[in-house]
């Protein structure tokens, strides 16, 4: 075997199990294995997790806090504005430059895949020249999948559509949208009519940025699921944001949530960017913002947990953990149960895995051999503790590696060390 890591606990709760690497893919998982490895790794009972995945990015903004000016009033259309400011003076070299660096931090992190939206409202498609550049560089280490966004709205903005059409024709992989901020909610629904019509002729997936806003009165998921089921692209969609589902009416919710679950809909939340956006219209109380994870999950439909922005017109911070936006989503949703939090650390891993449908995802004999080992003994543990990536490994390959966390202490009578771990 190329590599054999040795006692590890998993996600699922096993512990003591080896995993053998050969040729790229995990060859065998399971206790005390005979195979010996060229490379042999002791994971002493911590945990090894398929890598982290983030369903919804911003890479062609990342990196440009400050630019060319901060967001002062905090709000989402504010931090649009400045991003149409922004966009004219973009260069791709540049462009391409934050987005590589970005993607050294999520190595580092163990997020081996990122579902980025891309603005095609610009004629030039800069942007998406830059990330289908970036895409091909990254490829050996990263899963980048590509979301062809009309940021200033699919029919608001001359041309947006056509540009949409290129941008797909240049080699994005999924249609986004983002009906509330369409002039009106009927053109909202038209737009989201539109795009998955387009995306079903073309094969495509679907991810659209939908009612992000406190406005309980914005139901286009209602338009999305529907058109979802009467497409066939069961399976294949996404709502992310979702936060007006915070606002809405209870019996609206009850009905929609089944029509969601019907049509084979996922939802994505960007726990870290709507608990910052929304609710800035408020006084007191000021709603969290954030869509009903723990009632979606409950449901039976997959919600992941996003990313979003990582030092960019919306967000001055971040650095590509998705450990903290499973931590502050529990905390948002007053997700605190054991399989609540377990949940939580799902959502940065299997269920966005799945949502972009990658290929050999997980901890199984065949799958490839990506995971990371964490600094931590189980997933809960790992978000408490934003655990230190003590390895990342892509495809057999260790690409980072990091120290376990540990602080040295000089008191009188008490430990020379602490590393914030229970039970050992
Ligand atoms: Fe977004």
């Amino acid at each position: 075997m190329d590599l054999v890591v040795r006692n590890a606990s998993l996600p699922d709760g096993r512990t003591g199990i080896d995993i053998a690497v050969e040729g790229g893919r995990i060859a065998a998982l399971g206790p005390a294995l005979a195979a010996h490895g060229a490379r042999e790794i002791d994971a002493g009972g911590d945990l090894v997790s398929p890598p982290f995945v983030d369903a919804h990015f911003h890479m062609d903004s990342t990196l440009s806090y400050g630019m060319p000016r901060v967001n002062a009033s905090g709000t989402l259309l504010e931090g649009i504005a400045l991003w149409g400011e922004l966009k004219p003076q973009l260069v791709q070299d540049a462009l391409v430059e934050c987005a590589m660096q970005y993607c050294d931090w999520a190595v580092a992190r163990g997020l081996l895949a990122i579902r980025t939206h891309v603005d095609v409202c610009d004629e030039r498609l800069l942007a998406v020249e830059a990330l289908l550049d970036v895409k091909r560089r990254v490829a050996p280490y990263i899963d980048l999948q590509l979301v062809a966004f009309p940021q200033d709205g699919l029919l608001r903005s001359p041309g947006a559509f056509d540009n949409l059409k290129r941008a797909i024709a240049m080699g994005v992989d999924v249609v986004g949208g983002i009906p509330h901020f369409e002039r009106t909610m009927a053109q909202g629904a038209e737009s989201v009519r539109l795009l998955c019509e387009f995306a079903a002729e073309q094969g495509l997936r679907v991810d659209m940025h939908c009612d992000e806003t406190d406005d309980p009165l914005s139901r286009h998921i209602e338009t999305l699921a529907y058109e979802t089921w009467r497409l066939g692209l069961q399976g294949r969609v996404a709502g992310s944001h979702l936060t007006s589902m915070h606002s809405m009416d209870n019996y609206y919710v009850s009905k929609l949530l089944p029509l969601m679950r019907e049509s084979g809909v996922a939802a994505i939340a960007n726990p870290l960017i709507n608990i910052t956006l929304q609710g800035r219209h408020d006084t007191y109380p000021k709603r969290r913002g954030m869509t009903r994870v723990p009632e979606l999950l409950a449901a039976g439909i997959d919600v992941a947990f996003g990313h979003d922005c990582v030092m960019d017109p919306w967000y001055g911070l971040g650095s590509g953990d998705m450990l903290e936006v499973a931590h502050m989503g529990l905390h948002v949703a007053q997700m605190t149960g054991q399989d609540a939090m377990r949940a939580c650390f799902e959502a940065v891993t299997g269920t966005p895995a799945r949502i972009l449908g990658l290929e050999g995802y997980g901890l199984a004999p065949g799958c490839h051999a990506d995971f990371v080992l964490l600094d931590a003994a189980t997933p809960v543990e790992a978000i408490r503790l934003r655990a230190a990536r003590r390895l990342v490994v892509r495809r057999g390959t260790i690409v980072a590696e990091a120290p376990a966390m540990k602080a040295s202490l000089n008191l009188p009578g008490r430990p020379g060390s602490v590393d914030f771990r229970i039970g050992r």
